[in-house]
């Protein structure tokens, strides 16, 4: 084979790759509506979900894995790692999901036999997996929700239940409980360190292998309810950074930490900058401790400084500046107490920006409250610290979030690029270079790590240009209009806070909304205001510089929105 040929081939192995990374990503094809239970075929994609994960709690494996041991494939975890497409991934997905669709279709014992004559899997093996199934999927379909909220308004008890995510905790449901969040003192739960693990050292070999080297230091954003829902994945992760393990102590607490040698890091630790919210920070204090003792402990070990990032930046700035180690050492940030949000979102939703630097700063001046202690062990909760935050990002070369959910993405909602985009941009002046953005997909068994490029991509194809995705949302008629404005406007979030958009996706959103008239039409019927909001977001891409179609294009979407019969009602 010569090497035209060979490259051609890994090209279209890429692509096939890509296609059935968007093929299989699971999205929500709808809203939920408040009362009504979901249909039979969310219910299949969810269920095939859940059946994913080994549940050691409910005794059960993974179907994946017991179609493969059943067919004598040795090493399929090692296989699920591995970022290729292969025949044999898809065999399995493929049994997998006919064995899911026979159980919403014909219940326990088909699925169980199908999966014994397809795949020669052992009944009584599969068979505790569709009873776990059998249990969810009857509690899919009682919503108690409506129920619930009248009694919540005649003052009567709701029962609680975890905060979770269905996939990883499907004891969150019924619905329609009181949410009750999380022992703090729990967090993270040995399961969070474990997969912690897995995407921490990802996304290190990501960097390593785009950089050649490991990051200086890394910015982290992390959320309260994130961390709910994982028991602490973010903070697992953050922890594996610095190379410490959380101990418990005699109340089962995980108030201390433990440092892993370097001979068993194999890796150097890494400086972690965190910006946590203002959720993580009323919910999580205990955790905030814990996050700034590893970074307190980590700084001060005797190690080699090619091998201790954390030792390196804290004496460089105790070096350079004749800054206290206390100070020198914070890396626990969020906003001053009783505040929340960065604020850059709404800049950027209501147009009043006019420099990246603007929003970047905005973020700081909202997040520069240094949670901490002193070497006295007397906590300071909420210091204003500018400064220290600023040199903390002038260190920073690439910057993080961990994404747990399939429901919620980084076009979803405004939250994403508030905070990462923001810090990002914050990065970007302090560093004097633009970081390498990192998403993590914490929720396919395969710890994934993408650029932020990478992700806007995937997001954009399965979900905003897919017509599985937008025709769910104008099933919910006006509402599902300013649903995908809202993924327009969370895009455009992108290219303000982190100039991340491919030009091709905003000329894409404008062939399939607003250059179709058919389409067009829909819109403007069901909802001309956010019709009309689409436009000018686009139309404002183009003024601010991030996306130049032809004339043509923008002259069509001036008109439209300068089109008497395009124009929304005014309300008397
Ligand atoms: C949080 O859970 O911390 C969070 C939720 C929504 C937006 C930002 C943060
Ligand atoms: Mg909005």
């Amino acid at each position: 084979m010569n090497q035209n040929q060979h490259d051609s081939d890994a090209q279209v192995m890429r692509l096939y790759e890509q296609l059935v990374e968007i093929e299989q990503r699971l999205i929500p094809t709808g809203l939920h509506v408040f009362g009504r239970p979901s249909e039979l075929k969310e219910k299949a994609d969810l269920l095939r979900m859940v059946a994913s994960f080994d549940r050691p709690e409910h005794s059960v494996r993974a179907l994946p894995g017991l179609v493969a041991e059943a067919l004598g494939i040795d090493g399929y975890d090692a296989l699920l790692q591995e970022a290729a497409a292969s025949e044999t991934k898809d065999l399995i997905d493929s049994i997998v999901l006919e064995a899911v669709r026979q159980f919403c279709q014909e219940g326990t014992d088909s699925a169980v036999e199908l999966l014994n004559s397809r795949a020669n899997v052992d009944c009584e093996k599969s068979l505790p997996v569709f009873l776990m199934l059998g249990n969810i999927a009857a509690q899919l379909d009682s919503n108690n929700e409506i129920e619930s909220l009248l009694r919540a308004l005649r003052g009567e008890y709701i029962e609680p239940g975890p905060g979770a995510d269905i996939v990883q905790n499907p004891g969150v449901l019924p619905t329609g409980r009181n949410t009750h969040a999380v022992n703090p003192y729990a967090v993270p739960s040995q399961m969070a360190f474990a997969r912690a693990k897995l995407t921490a050292d990802a996304l290190l070999r990501r960097h390593f292998e785009e950089h050649g080297r490991y990051p200086r230091a890394l910015a982290l954003v992390l959320w309260g309810l994130d961390n709910i829902k994982t028991q602490g994945e973010g903070v697992a992760q953050a922890l594996h950074l610095l190379g410490v393990r959380p101990v418990r102590d005699a109340l089962n607490r995980a108030t201390e930490i433990e440092i892993i040698p370097l001979e068993d890091l194999n890796r150097p630790r890494i400086d972690v900058v965190m910006t946590v919210s203002g959720i993580f920070r009323d919910l999580f204090a205990p955790t905030m401790a814990l996050l700034d003792k590893a970074v307190r402990r980590v700084a001060a070990l005797d190690e080699p400084f090619e091998m201790n990032y954390v030792r390196r930046n804290v004496s460089e700035k105790i070096d350079l500046d004749g800054e206290e180690f206390d100070d020198a050492v914070t890396r626990v940030f969020s906003n001053a107490p009783g505040s929340y949000g960065t604020n850059v979102n709404f800049m950027v939703m209501q147009s009043e920006w006019e420099t990246g630097d603007s929003l970047g700063d905005l973020f700081v001046t909202r997040k520069c409250f240094a949670y901490t202690c002193d070497s006295k062990g007397r906590t300071i909760e909420g210091r204003e610290a500018r400064d220290l935050m600023d040199h903390a990002l002038s260190q920073v070369e690439a910057t993080y979030q961990n994404i747990d959910s399939f429901e919620v993405g980084i076009t979803d909602v405004d939250h994403y690029f508030e905070y990462l985009g923001g810090i990002s941009k914050a990065v970007e002046k302090r560093a004097q270079a633009r970081p390498a953005i990192y998403l993590s997909d914490s929720l396919s068994p395969q710890a994934k790590i993408r650029s932020l490029e990478e992700t806007i991509r995937l997001e954009t194809r399965a979900k905003t240009l897919n017509p599985k995705w937008y025709e769910g949302m104008l099933n919910h008629g006006f509402r599902g209009v300013a649903e995908i404005e809202n993924h327009v406007a969370n895009t455009f979030g992108w290219s303000a806070t982190a100039d991340a958009v491919d030009p091709w996706i905003y000329t894409d959103i404008a062939k399939t909304f607003l250059l179709d008239s058919a389409m067009l039409n829909r819109l403007q019927e069901l909802n001309p205001h956010s019709l009309r909001s689409l436009i000018k977001r686009l139309l404002e891409a183009h003024d601010r510089g991030f996306w130049n179609p032809d004339e043509e294009i923008l002259e069509r979407l001036r008109d439209i929105v300068g089109d008497p019969e395009n124009q929304p009602e005014e309300v008397a």
